[in-house]
Protein backbone atom coordinates (compact mmCIF):
# COMPACT_ATOMS: atom_id res chain seq x y z
CA UNK A 1 0.00 0.00 0.00
CA UNK A 2 1.10 3.40 -1.08
CA UNK A 3 1.07 6.41 1.29
CA UNK A 4 0.90 9.03 -1.08
CA UNK A 5 0.84 9.02 -4.53
CA UNK A 6 3.91 8.79 -6.89
CA UNK A 7 4.73 9.25 -10.46
CA UNK A 8 4.04 5.41 -11.27
CA UNK A 9 0.44 6.44 -10.72
CA UNK A 10 0.70 8.71 -13.22
CA UNK A 11 -2.05 8.54 -16.00
CA UNK A 12 -0.81 10.87 -18.21
CA UNK A 13 -3.58 14.08 -17.71
CA UNK A 14 -2.04 16.53 -15.68
CA UNK A 15 -5.71 17.15 -14.49
CA UNK A 16 -6.37 13.44 -13.25
CA UNK A 17 -2.76 13.19 -11.91
CA UNK A 18 -3.21 16.42 -9.46
CA UNK A 19 -6.94 14.79 -8.21
CA UNK A 20 -5.17 11.62 -7.11
CA UNK A 21 -2.31 13.49 -5.39
CA UNK A 22 -5.05 15.67 -3.88
CA UNK A 23 -7.33 12.68 -2.46
CA UNK A 24 -4.15 11.45 -1.34
CA UNK A 25 -3.76 14.32 1.04
CA UNK A 26 -7.28 14.80 2.13
CA UNK A 27 -7.17 10.94 3.03
CA UNK A 28 -3.60 12.35 4.99
CA UNK A 29 -6.08 15.34 6.32
CA UNK A 30 -8.32 13.09 7.74
CA UNK A 31 -5.59 10.92 9.50
CA UNK A 32 -3.83 14.08 11.17
CA UNK A 33 -7.33 14.90 12.34
CA UNK A 34 -7.38 11.87 14.48
CA UNK A 35 -3.85 12.00 15.54
CA UNK A 36 -4.28 15.46 16.42
CA UNK A 37 -7.57 14.22 18.60
CA UNK A 38 -9.00 17.16 16.59
CA UNK A 39 -12.58 17.71 17.52
CA UNK A 40 -15.30 15.14 15.67
CA UNK A 41 -16.75 18.79 13.69
CA UNK A 42 -13.48 18.95 12.73
CA UNK A 43 -12.72 15.11 11.68
CA UNK A 44 -16.08 15.41 10.18
CA UNK A 45 -15.63 18.56 7.48
CA UNK A 46 -12.59 16.89 6.50
CA UNK A 47 -14.90 13.48 5.62
CA UNK A 48 -16.90 15.31 3.95
CA UNK A 49 -14.47 17.26 1.89
CA UNK A 50 -12.96 13.88 0.58
CA UNK A 51 -16.48 12.73 -0.28
CA UNK A 52 -16.92 15.80 -2.10
CA UNK A 53 -14.07 15.63 -3.97
CA UNK A 54 -14.41 12.26 -5.37
CA UNK A 55 -17.38 12.96 -6.73
CA UNK A 56 -15.93 15.88 -8.75
CA UNK A 57 -12.82 13.84 -9.19
CA UNK A 58 -14.99 11.08 -10.62
CA UNK A 59 -17.28 12.89 -12.97
CA UNK A 60 -13.83 14.60 -14.51
CA UNK A 61 -12.38 11.19 -15.04
CA UNK A 62 -15.47 9.96 -16.51
CA UNK A 63 -16.27 13.09 -19.01
CA UNK A 64 -12.18 12.23 -19.96
CA UNK A 65 -12.94 8.62 -20.72
CA UNK A 66 -16.08 9.12 -22.55
CA UNK A 67 -14.14 11.69 -24.80
CA UNK A 68 -11.41 9.16 -25.57
CA UNK A 69 -14.21 6.25 -26.10
CA UNK A 70 -12.74 3.98 -23.87
CA UNK A 71 -14.47 0.72 -23.42
CA UNK A 72 -14.74 -0.18 -19.98
CA UNK A 73 -16.27 2.77 -18.75
CA UNK A 74 -19.49 1.52 -17.65
CA UNK A 75 -17.51 -1.04 -15.29
CA UNK A 76 -15.38 1.64 -14.26
CA UNK A 77 -18.33 3.59 -13.69
CA UNK A 78 -19.75 0.99 -11.26
CA UNK A 79 -16.48 0.86 -9.47
CA UNK A 80 -16.81 4.78 -8.61
CA UNK A 81 -20.35 4.28 -7.57
CA UNK A 82 -19.30 1.50 -5.22
CA UNK A 83 -16.95 3.55 -2.93
CA UNK A 84 -18.87 6.75 -3.58
CA UNK A 85 -21.66 4.91 -1.63
CA UNK A 86 -19.78 3.67 0.81
CA UNK A 87 -18.04 7.03 1.77
CA UNK A 88 -21.35 8.44 1.94
CA UNK A 89 -22.42 6.34 4.23
CA UNK A 90 -18.73 6.34 6.43
CA UNK A 91 -19.83 10.17 6.41
CA UNK A 92 -23.10 8.80 8.01
CA UNK A 93 -22.10 6.53 10.38
CA UNK A 94 -19.49 8.74 11.76
CA UNK A 95 -22.04 11.37 12.25
CA UNK A 96 -24.36 9.05 13.86
CA UNK A 97 -21.60 7.53 16.13
CA UNK A 98 -18.69 9.73 15.91
CA UNK A 99 -17.23 7.51 19.26
CA UNK A 100 -17.35 4.01 17.80
CA UNK A 101 -16.58 5.07 13.97
CA UNK A 102 -13.24 3.47 13.46
CA UNK A 103 -11.68 6.52 11.39
CA UNK A 104 -8.15 4.91 11.39
CA UNK A 105 -9.55 1.77 9.73
CA UNK A 106 -11.12 3.92 7.45
CA UNK A 107 -8.24 5.98 6.17
CA UNK A 108 -6.16 2.48 5.84
CA UNK A 109 -8.99 1.41 3.58
CA UNK A 110 -9.09 4.10 1.66
CA UNK A 111 -5.24 4.40 0.44
CA UNK A 112 -5.66 0.95 -0.21
CA UNK A 113 -8.30 1.39 -2.17
CA UNK A 114 -7.21 4.59 -4.12
CA UNK A 115 -3.50 2.65 -4.75
CA UNK A 116 -4.99 -0.65 -6.26
CA UNK A 117 -8.00 1.60 -7.85
CA UNK A 118 -5.37 3.91 -9.82
CA UNK A 119 -3.06 0.99 -10.65
CA UNK A 120 -5.49 -1.62 -11.76
CA UNK A 121 -8.14 0.82 -13.17
CA UNK A 122 -7.44 4.10 -14.07
CA UNK A 123 -3.60 3.63 -15.65
CA UNK A 124 -5.80 1.53 -18.12
CA UNK A 125 -6.59 4.56 -19.56
CA UNK A 126 -3.14 5.57 -20.77
CA UNK A 127 -3.27 4.57 -24.09
CA UNK A 128 -6.69 5.72 -24.53
CA UNK A 129 -5.55 9.08 -23.48
CA UNK A 130 -2.08 9.40 -25.32
CA UNK A 131 -4.00 8.46 -28.29
CA UNK A 132 -6.63 11.21 -27.63
CA UNK A 133 -5.01 14.26 -26.63
CA UNK A 134 -6.51 16.98 -28.63
CA UNK A 135 -9.79 15.77 -27.10
CA UNK A 136 -8.88 15.70 -23.69
CA UNK A 137 -6.92 19.49 -24.21
CA UNK A 138 -10.47 20.60 -25.74
CA UNK A 139 -12.64 19.37 -22.21
CA UNK A 140 -10.99 21.97 -20.21
CA UNK A 141 -11.29 22.55 -16.74
CA UNK A 142 -14.98 21.24 -14.78
CA UNK A 143 -16.19 24.18 -13.35
CA UNK A 144 -15.88 23.79 -9.14
CA UNK A 145 -19.12 22.43 -7.71
CA UNK A 146 -22.03 24.92 -7.87
CA UNK A 147 -23.98 24.24 -4.45
CA UNK A 148 -26.87 26.49 -5.91
CA UNK A 149 -26.98 23.88 -9.04
CA UNK A 150 -27.33 21.00 -6.53
CA UNK A 151 -30.35 19.41 -6.98
CA UNK A 152 -31.68 20.32 -2.78
CA UNK A 153 -34.70 17.58 -1.97
CA UNK A 154 -31.87 14.77 -3.26
CA UNK A 155 -29.13 16.54 -0.96
CA UNK A 156 -31.43 16.10 1.90
CA UNK A 157 -32.73 12.62 1.60
CA UNK A 158 -29.42 11.11 1.27
CA UNK A 159 -26.58 13.71 1.41
CA UNK A 160 -26.58 15.06 4.75
CA UNK A 161 -23.90 17.98 5.32
CA UNK A 162 -22.43 18.69 8.70
CA UNK A 163 -23.63 21.50 10.40
FE1 LIG B 1 -11.16 5.77 -11.52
Amino acid sequence: MLSSWNANLSIGVASIDADHQLLFRLVDDLQNAISEHEENSVISSVLYSLAAYTDYHFAREERIMAVCGYPDLAAHHGYHEDIRDQVRADCAAFQADPIDFDVQHLTDFLKKWLTLHIMGEDTKLKPYVAANVDKVAEIGEMPLIDLDGIEKDAMDEEWQWPI
